[in-house]
């Protein structure tokens, strides 16, 4: 643990007590430091719930005591006991909901409907295929596309099928069995959407294949280099090139990532997380929670994702 003094507010902040943190595969990989993103020294983190402790100048609609959630926008800083960020990140979280099902709302719920709606422009009835979807943003990505209507299949190790089925999602077992196929079976021609966390060449390729005609490929993370590291992004990135020129009436679209897109769309951002609060409290969406550690056991919640085999979000919680 590394010991700071308290991060004072600047004019438009706020600061925040932490109550909890998420940790994600996400983290992991740029504490491999060799992944594009912040560099050490940093404290990693990119989602948080907690209370305001302390308004800057300027700051309004928002009280001290108030609990909040915020997104960092690729600042990271979560895993510490106080943050001080732009006051206009904070969204309130409503009394009856629980602080870490509320931080695992954030980033992966956030994600995934930027995913359905800016990216891929699912429509109601249409088919799609969510990659880890036990998984923080595959699971989220399971929950939006039921609720939006579509007919959901998701890939999962089999330990995990009980739960990808109780979300919404046809699980296909993508250890045992060929995916494509699978879809092709279940489908007939394929589904109309595939939602890639996964990542890699061979990866990537064939989930393009497990489209119908008109269908896109949305390449959203890259879960595979967590153990894969560096090498699988070329061919990533060739794969979406391939897809996106290929005559064969399928698309790739790429889409502004997490970190630029809200900073630009505020309005986006918070009615959005707000949504999924009352979706939340309501039982219309249930984030799935993989396990809590406290903050001070963050490396252990690093072990914890490297080792894989879980399912949902990890929170790190504070007091
Ligand atoms: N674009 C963005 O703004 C954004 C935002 C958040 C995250 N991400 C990225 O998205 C990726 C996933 O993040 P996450 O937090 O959802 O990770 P996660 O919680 O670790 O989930 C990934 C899941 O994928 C499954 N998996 C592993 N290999 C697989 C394969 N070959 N096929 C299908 N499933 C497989 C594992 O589940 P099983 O145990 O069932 O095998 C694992 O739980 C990361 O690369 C992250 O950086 C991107």
């Amino acid at each position: 643990m590394v010991t700071e003094d308290l991060p004072e507010p600047g004019p438009g902040e706020i600061r925040v007590e932490t109550l909890a943190a998420g940790v994600s595969s996400y983290d992991v990989m740029l504490r491999g430091h060799w992944f594009p993103g912040q560099k050490p020294p940093y404290v990693p983190g990119e989602d948080i719930v907690g209370l305001v402790d302390e308004l800057g100048d300027g700051v309004v609609g928002l009280e001290v005591g108030q609990r909040v959630a915020l997104w960092t926008f690729g600042d990271a800083g979560g895993y510490a006991e106080y943050v001080s960020t732009p006051a206009d990140r904070a969204v309130p979280v409503p009394d009856d909901l629980d602080s870490v099902e509320a931080v695992a709302l954030v980033v992966n719920y956030l994600t995934a409907s930027l995913a359905m709606n800016q990216m891929a422009g699912v429509r109601r009835g249409e088919r799609m295929l969510a990659h880890g979807a036990a998984g923080g943003v595959g699971s989220a990505l399971v929950q939006l596309g039921t609720l939006a209507g579509l007919e959901v299949y998701g890939t999962a190790s089999a330990y995990n099928h009980d739960l990808v089925a109780s979300l919404g999602a046809v699980p296909i077992d993508y250890r045992n069995d060929d995916f494509v196929a699978e879809i092709r079976e279940l489908t007939g021609d394929g589904v109309d959407v595939a939602f890639d966390v996964i990542g890699g060449g061979r990866q990537l390729w064939r989930s393009s294949r497990a489209l119908r005609r008109g269908g896109r490929l949305i390449m959203l993370g890259m879960a595979s280099a967590v153990k894969g590291g560096i090498k699988m992004i070329p061919g990533s990135m060739s794969v979406v090139g391939l897809v996106k020129i290929l005559p064969n009436g399928k698309t790739a679209p790429m889409g502004p990532g997490m970190e630029s897109y809200p900073a630009e769309h505020m309005a986006w951002y918070r009615d959005s997380l707000a949504e999924f609060f009352d979706l939340t409290v309501t039982g219309k969406l249930e984030p799935a929670i993989a396990e809590r550690f406290p903050l001070l056991e963050a490396a252990r919640a690093h072990e914890f994702i490297e080792r894989g085999g879980y399912a949902g979000k990890a929170v790190l919680t504070v007091g």
